[in-house]
């Protein structure tokens, strides 16, 4: 199966129509709140129905029994991977996986992901504003160790972060990375990126990979230029 998720940041069903047929093969594909709340779940079943893998990317955060009732419906989906914020708690996460085990196809439930701290959240907002001491880094080490104590598959983490978090948990324990960019792309609006080769020099698992792929001039090409690479080939 593909390392590389692409994120289908489109706005528009067309242009994740036309995006998507360029591609001869399935790939696995991320799809966000953007999407899923313009066209609803119909549009996942459409790209599912077409064999791509699908990381649904609606990060929960509720009470235990309402992530668990949510995750039996995600799981009937029959999408490849679900994630949801550890600051949920482990109570949260465990029901999580009790959800999709219940609404698991065939015996096989989702993987289940969590998002440590967001990378928008600042080591300044993480302490005053949300009251919460020590580093950032400290922070996304503990969430992630209390992710996989929950029985979690991984989280979602910065490229920079994923070695450590491995050490911490465990190289089975999944690291999904976006923030990816080619060495000559434009960073946009990300403030720290690395290229695929860092990412998988650093053991990431999967990464995601949005603009550098979808507004490449050749797609296609750029997609399995970076597979090759997270390959290691
Ligand atoms: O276009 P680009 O490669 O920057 O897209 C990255 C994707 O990964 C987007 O869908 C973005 O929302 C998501 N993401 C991120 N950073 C995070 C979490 C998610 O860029 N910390």
């Amino acid at each position: 199966m593909s390392k590389t998720m692409v994120a289908l940041d489109f706005s528009s069903r067309e242009d994740v129509s036309n995006f998507l047929a360029q591609f001869k093969e399935p790939i696995y594909v991320k799809i966000g709140m953007e999407l899923t709340y313009a066209f609803g779940f119909d549009i996942i079943r459409e790209i599912k129905a077409m064999g791509h893998h699908i990381f649904l990317d609606l990060k929960l955060h509720d009470i235990p029994n309402t992530v668990k009732k949510a995750m039996k419906n995600l799981a009937r989906l029959d999408v490849d991977v679900v994630n949801l914020h550890a600051a949920g708690g482990s109570a949260m996460m465990k029901a999580a996986i009790e959800g999709l085990n219940e609404g698991a196809i065939n015996g096989k439930r989702p993987l289940c992901i969590a998002v440590t701290q967001l990378t928008s959240t600042s080591q300044e907002a993480m302490n005053e504003e949300l009251k919460i001491a020590g580093s950032v880094q400290d922070c996304v080490l503990h969430y992630a160790k209390l992710a996989k104590d929950s029985g979690l598959d991984g989280v979602v983490c910065s490229v920079h972060e994923a070695k450590a978090i491995h050490e911490v948990c465990g190289s089975e324990f999944l690291t999904v990375t976006p923030g990816i960019r080619l060495a000559d792309d434009s960073k946009d609006d990300q403030k720290r990126v690395a290229t695929p080769q860092y990412a998988y020099e650093q053991g990431c698992d999967y990464i995601v990979v949005g603009r550098s792929i979808t507004t490449a001039q050749d797609s296609v090409a750029t997609y399995h230029e970076i597979e090759a690479v997270m390959e290691g080939k």
